[in-house]
């Protein structure tokens, strides 16, 4: 038996037979079905995730009831894939992490009440995780030696947050989105344009064949604090194309993309000045956006700062950054207990 089932708790790191410490990860916040084993919050064992997006894409955007139903249809799949890929049993592992917030809370309840059950039967802990939380991790996934405080930019489809990172579970909140998400922006955006959904990877492709400058869209809040606001340049795109209907799609791809990359870099610089931040690493599905990933990368090394960059996989959802992210939590705080619920609003500070 491990030190983990044996009960130990803050501060338990290998187990006691000094085997690596394994976590089986559930997601199932929003539209990605996920489950991975991450061995010591480091090394990634296994990873599937199952995308639902081709069931969403008609209706423009995530349809909460179909996500929890396409949850439970795969989950059971998806985590049996990762064993098998493994070469695991349930007796190989350590802990059952899962997210509990924020997100959908139909989705929540179908990966944390899937967590809880294999814990119990296991008789191993559960591990409540933020996924916000689990975009942090991403980073340190790939980059254990990240050197901290760090700046981190969350770019989502429901998030777009500046976090100070001071130390493990230790977060500053520097800022955040006023309005709209940026990954919202930039699929509503793709909507209007007829792209589909999600618009983010389209309008990414697109743009490297527009011209950035043939339109100047505002650059909302750009030398105003750390906090964002995008439901405006979205309506100014929208009048634009109205009033401009022949303008080529890839230059307005493109010039909104300059737009928002320009305040997604200014901010996350500023940031990183204002808190004497040794780096800024970036998270979150709009992290896989090649015009963010080079640009970050620049203007840290003009600045003399380290920069990161996860791959995209690590960008978008995942389990592998919910188990990696249970680790740390793990240590922090012990088991989660298993009368906790889902938190559609959970905040990381
Ligand atoms: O983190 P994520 O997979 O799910 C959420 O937690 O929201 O992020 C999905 C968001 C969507 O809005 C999608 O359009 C955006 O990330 N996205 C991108 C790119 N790839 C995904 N946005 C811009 N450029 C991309 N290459
Ligand atoms: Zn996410």
């Amino acid at each position: 038996m491990t030190a983990a089932a044996q009960g130990g708790g803050p501060g338990t790191g290998p187990t006691a037979n000094g085997e690596p410490f394994v976590i089986l990860g559930i997601e199932t916040s929003c539209d990605e079905t996920a489950a991975a084993l991450v061995a010591d919050g480091s090394s990634v064992i296994s990873s599937v995730v199952s995308s639902q997006v081709d069931l969403h894409a008609r209706f423009g955007g995530v349809v909460p009831e179909i996500a929890s139903r396409a949850h439970v249809q795969v989950l059971t799949p998806v985590i049996a894939q990762v064993l098998v890929e493994a070469g695991l049993e349930g007796s190989g592992i350590d802990a059952v992490a899962a997210t509990i917030g924020p997100g959908l809370v139909g989705a929540l309840l179908v990966g944390m009440s899937a967590a809880k059950a294999l814990a119990l039967v296991w008789d191993v802990p559960f591990i409540g995780v933020n996924h916000l939380e689990g975009h942090l991790y991403a980073s340190f996934l790939e980059r254990p030696d990240l050197e901290l405080p760090t700046v981190v930019l969350l770019v989502s489809g429901g998030h777009t947050q500046l976090v100070l990172m001071e130390g493990h579970g230790r977060y500053r909140m520097l800022g955040g989105t006023v309005d709209d998400a940026v990954g919202e922006a930039y699929d509503k955006v793709g909507r209007f344009l007829g792209l589909g959904y999600p618009g983010g990877p389209v309008i990414d492709r697109l743009a490297a064949a527009g011209d950035p400058e043939a339109v100047k869209f505002p650059r909302p809040m750009l030398n105003d604090g750390h906090d964002f606001s995008f439901s405006g340049l979205k309506t100014a795109v929208v009048q634009y194309i109205r009033a401009h209907p022949d303008t080529p799609v890839a230059d307005v791809a493109a010039s909104f993309q300059a737009a928002v990359v320009d305040v997604l870099v200014t901010k996350a610089m500023r940031a990183a000045v204002d808190t004497g931040a040794k780096g800024i690493c970036i998270g979150g599905g709009v992290a896989a956006n090649s015009a963010l990933r080079a640009r970050i990368v620049e203007a840290c090394d003009e600045a003399g700062i380290a920069s990161f960059v996860p791959s995209r996989e690590m960008c978008t959802d995942n389990a592998a950054m919910i188990a990696a992210a249970a680790w740390w939590r793990y240590q922090a705080d012990g088991p989660t207990s298993l009368a906790v619920g889902a938190s559609p609003n959970l905040r990381l500070v």
